[in-house]
């Protein structure tokens, strides 16, 4: 009895002590922002460590954002070019947010500014545009946003670790709002605030006293970082302005409108629902948003299932994520193969994004009862190139002569020739007339990621090199006495 009261004792003594040490930590821990409305705002003038005739000039004459950052859409809120620094780099994020920067780090958007391809097809547009490096910025716009709001493309030739960076943490979580496609973002890096007497917890070098504030009063943190509009629905905005890319008046990239029109729009399921979940289909992942913080809950994982094989390394999930976005039915009706081909899974076209460097296609190989091949459409030949019979599910764009456009060389776009990829939900059914002699036949549905022009153009690489992918494959008997549910649908692994 005794014991249990002088227990009960220590217990309120050590009540009393944290309930004072929690009101000290909340008085210290209050952010300086709250307490005084001041903002963390970039010097007006650019630092020491800039050089170069634009910088020299910018301390003696305001530039306007058209000279700043043109022919990109792309506005920075205070219309200056940030001093570089101004964003944190994505591994600050990542020492509290472990999880969600290990699916960042291994995506597209954390290598859009490093990308093989794309530098390749940069140094192309470099050369061929008469405003020469100028031009640059349109592309920096998305795909090294932080490079073109620090000033670091296009004349200002900076080589910053920044550069490297591609569509981080920092950047999307402080854009204020969306214009439009083209990089149509108003970045606004100066919304983080700082914390009373720790400094800035995000950009310090070392994890201090200004991360510890963080840790205890997150709120202004999650404010800062999380506008109410990038959330559900509507985030799918900040997607749109480098999903849709807009050049000499034609969507050469469109993959916002085409959600617009879906019926995913239409019940609300937005881009992050189905790319920033752990695998194929609208999902989330369980798990701690702040590693040894806080309580487990349901968060966006950032990981990107897209359908990048060759350049994406999270090539296994783009894979499955494509297998799940299609389904396929063959039936044979006489000497007709029906097959109809369903976007079931993607929220917009598929393919979608750069519609016209991927290919996804029907390959039919008819054999006779020799087992002699007789019929073929979608063969690939010896040098990677597809038969151009092929039926194939794809954006062509053309040049002001007519031409394809065929090294993903958009800024010669003239027009949309033709678009036969399957809308959000569309089911297509196409027929092959089977010669009489065809007692067996086999389907598959392929895809890579580009035609086989871009790989030898471009890339100067040998096309017949390209990863293809299987995403299904049937294969049966054909002949006039067989009824729609002959053949065996397989969805097999791919070469
Ligand atoms: C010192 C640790 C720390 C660092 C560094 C940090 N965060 Fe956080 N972050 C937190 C904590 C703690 C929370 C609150 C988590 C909770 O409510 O469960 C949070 C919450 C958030 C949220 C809101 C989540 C919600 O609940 O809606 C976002 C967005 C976010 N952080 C983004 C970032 C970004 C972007 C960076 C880098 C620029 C960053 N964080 C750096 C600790 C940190
Ligand atoms: C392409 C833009 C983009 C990038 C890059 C990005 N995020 Fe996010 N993030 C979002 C969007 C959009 C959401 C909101 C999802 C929602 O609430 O619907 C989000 C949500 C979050 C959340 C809240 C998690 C949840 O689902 O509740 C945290 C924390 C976060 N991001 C941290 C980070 C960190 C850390 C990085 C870098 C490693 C990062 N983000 C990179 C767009 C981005
Ligand atoms: C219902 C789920 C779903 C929704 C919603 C959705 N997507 Fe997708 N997305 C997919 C699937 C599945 C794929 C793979 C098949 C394909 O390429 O279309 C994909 C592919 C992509 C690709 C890669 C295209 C390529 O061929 O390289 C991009 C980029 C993309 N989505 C962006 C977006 C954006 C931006 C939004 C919102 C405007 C969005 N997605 C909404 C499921 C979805
Ligand atoms: C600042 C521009 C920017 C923003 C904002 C942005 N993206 Fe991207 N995204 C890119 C670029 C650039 C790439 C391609 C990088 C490359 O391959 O070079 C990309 C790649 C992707 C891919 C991978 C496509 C593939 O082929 O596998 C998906 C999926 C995707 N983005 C979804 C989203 C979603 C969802 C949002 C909104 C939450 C979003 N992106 C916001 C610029 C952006
Ligand atoms: C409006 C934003 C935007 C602009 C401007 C833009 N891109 Fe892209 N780019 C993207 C997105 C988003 C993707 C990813 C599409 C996908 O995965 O389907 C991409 C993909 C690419 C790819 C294919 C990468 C791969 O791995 O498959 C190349 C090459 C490329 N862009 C080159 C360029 C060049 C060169 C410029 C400047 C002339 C440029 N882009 C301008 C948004 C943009």
């Amino acid at each position: 009895m005794g014991r249990e009261v002088k227990r009960r004792g220590k217990r309120w003594v050590a009540g009393l002590v944290a309930a004072l040490l929690a009101v000290v930590l909340v008085v210290l821990a209050f952010p300086a922002e709250v307490l005084t409305g001041r903002r963390h705002v970039p010097p007006r003038k650019p630092p020491a460590f800039y050089s170069g005739s634009l910088y020299d000039a910018m301390a003696t004459r305001d530039y306007t954002p058209e000279e700043l950052f043109g022919p990109s859409r792309a506005r920075s809120w205070s219309g200056k070019l940030y001093p570089i620094g101004t964003f944190p780099p994505a591994e600050r994020c990542g020492r509290c947010h472990q999880g969600i920067y290990k699916h960042w780090k291994a995506t597209l958007h954390a290598r859009a500014a490093v990308d093989p391809w794309y530098l390749k097809t940069r140094g192309l547009f470099a050369v061929e545009n008469p405003k020469g490096e100028l031009a640059l910025r349109s592309c920096a716009g998305c795909h090294a946003p932080v490079a073109l709001m620090q000033g670091e493309v296009g004349l200002y030739n900076k080589e910053a670790a920044s550069s490297q960076e591609g569509v981080g943490c920092a950047f999307c979580h402080t854009v204020d709002h969306v214009t439009g496609p083209n990089g149509g973002y108003v970045s606004h890096p100066e919304r983080i605030r700082r914390y009373r007497g720790g400094g800035d917890p995000l950009l310090a070098p070392k994890p201090g006293l200004a991360a510890g504030l963080l840790m205890a009063y997150p709120a202004a943190h999650r404010q800062d970082l999380r506008p109410g509009w990038m959330h559900g629905k509507s985030a799918s905005r900040l997607c749109q302005a480098c999903h849709d890319q807009e050049v000499n008046g034609v969507y050469v990239q469109s993959v916002y409108q085409e959600w617009r029109a879906s019926r995913y729009a239409k019940r609300g399921v937005a881009c992050q629902d189905c790319h920033f979940t752990p695998g194929p289909g609208p999902n989330l992942a369980e798990g701690q948003l702040v590693e040894g913080y806080g309580k487990k809950r349901a968060f966006h994982p950032h990981r990107l299932t897209g359908a990048s094989v060759v350049n994406a390394p999270d090539r296994e999930t783009n894979v499955a994520n494509l297998r799940a976005a299609v389904a396929m039915e063959v039936r044979v009706q006489g000497r007709h193969l029906v097959v109809v081909v369903e976007n079931k899974g993607a929220g917009h076209s598929l393919p979608t994004g750069a519609g016209d460097l991927r290919q996804l296609w029907l390959e039919v190989v008819g054999r006779d009862a020799k087992g002699q091949e007789v019929f073929s459409s979608g063969r690939l030949d010896r040098a990677g190139y597809l038969d151009p019979a092929a039926v194939v599910f794809r954006q062509v764009l053309v040049d002001d002569r007519g031409q394809p456009l065929r090294r993903h060389d958009v800024w010669r776009v003239a027009a949309v020739a033709s678009d036969t990829r399957l809308r959000a939900g569309e089911r297509r059914r196409v027929v092959f007339d089977l010669p009489a002699s065809v007692r067996r036949a086999r389907v598959r549905l392929l895809w890579r990621d580009a035609h086989a022009d871009f790989i030898r153009e471009v890339l100067k690489q040998n096309p017949s090199h390209l990863p293809v992918i299987e995403l299904k494959r049937w294969s049966g008997p054909v002949g006039a006495r067989q009824g729609p549910s002959a053949g065996r649908p397989e969805a097999r692994e791919g070469p």
